[in-house]
């Protein structure tokens, strides 16, 4: 099958309603800068404001990539695998305009700009991201998949796993103060890598006990690498730290506590999608060819 530029239009050419919200998912961070520009809200130098949005949504779409499989496993909501590849791809859009931006930024001196790459850890780390993403968007093709073959394509696109994680590396070296947002992210990260290990160790989708199990350990770790991080930055006792996130204050809510309640959406969904489940009636038993079908 040959790749369609009609992007709303799923697999059998029909018009997909996901598709079209997914097209305008990708689009808002445009018209978002669109709005700030009309607005004069991209500030005193406003290429450096764009690629700071540039570089929050390409990795919010690598995430969202990354939440399709739970989400579908989850949800029963097999149609959204159709999706994951356009964000996938978004995702790597945004960088490339990240670092073009960056480019603009450094007046297109490629000299200065590659200087900055080799001599600033945090730029390599996110050039070295950008690379995987372009690797990975230029393989999604299904002509692709059938070359490398399923399983060495499969392989190679595990690398997404390394690739989200130096992002949020380079997210946490370039922040300056306030490292809310990164933590919030990373804690999401720790929540999508979980239910992948979980995955491999149950051998299947897991069920709402371990989904809140993971919900629990993800968010524990999250409070505990930012008591920690924050206590060794200010020099004061991380369990001081610790106990302040516990003083519930709706402007100040540790992301903690919204990787906590995050996770138990999904426990939440789960519990939703077994009762209906379980209150449907039971399929009919497949017939001998069916049942072949069903192997293949
Ligand atoms: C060659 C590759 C890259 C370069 C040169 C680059 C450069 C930059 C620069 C200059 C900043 C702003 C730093 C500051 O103002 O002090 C930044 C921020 C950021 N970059 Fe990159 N970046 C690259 C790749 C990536 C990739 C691949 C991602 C994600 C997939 C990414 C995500 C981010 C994020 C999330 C921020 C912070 C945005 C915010 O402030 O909300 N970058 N990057």
């Amino acid at each position: 099958m040959t790749a369609s530029l009609a992007l709303w239009r799923d697999r059998r050419g029909r018009i997909s309603t996901l598709r079209i919200v997914v097209l305008a998912f990708l689009a808002l961070p445009v018209v978002l800068a669109a709005q700030a520009f009309l607005t004069a809200g991209l500030g005193a130098r406003p290429i450096n404001d764009l690629i700071h949005r540039t570089g929050y949504w390409a990795l919010v779409f690598l995430l969202v990539t990354l939440a399709v499989t739970p989400l579908a496993r989850v949800g029963r909501l097999n149609g959204l695998i159709d999706v994951r590849r356009m964000l996938g791809v978004g995702a790597c859009v945004y960088a490339g305009v990240h670092i073009l931006l960056f480019v603009a930024d450094q007046m297109f001196d490629l000299f200065k700009v590659a200087t900055e790459i080799v001599l600033r850890l945090y730029l390599t780390i996110g050039f070295i991201a950008l690379l995987g993403l372009i690797a990975l968007a230029a393989t999604s093709t299904d002509a692709m998949v059938r070359r490398l073959g399923s399983r060495r394509w499969q392989r190679l696109h595990q690398l997404v796993y390394g690739i989200a994680l130096l992002a949020l590396i380079h997210f946490f070296q370039q922040t300056k103060a306030d490292i809310w947002v990164p933590t919030f992210t990373a804690g999401l990260f720790v929540w999508l890598m979980g239910y992948r290990l979980l995955m491999r160790w149950r051998k299947g989708a897991p069920g709402a006990l371990a989904l809140l199990a993971l919900a629990a350990l993800a968010s524990a770790l999250v409070f505990a690498a930012e008591a920690i991080g924050i206590g060794l930055y200010y020099r004061v006792s991380p369990l001081l730290v610790l106990q302040s996130a516990f003083e519930f204050d709706l402007d100040m809510l540790r992301p903690g506590w919204l990787v906590l309640g995050a996770g138990l959406c999904v426990v939440v969904l789960q519990l939703v999608q077994a009762r209906r489940q379980k209150s449907r009636p039971a399929p009919a038993k497949p017939t001998p060819s069916h049942a072949v079908e069903e192997a293949a």
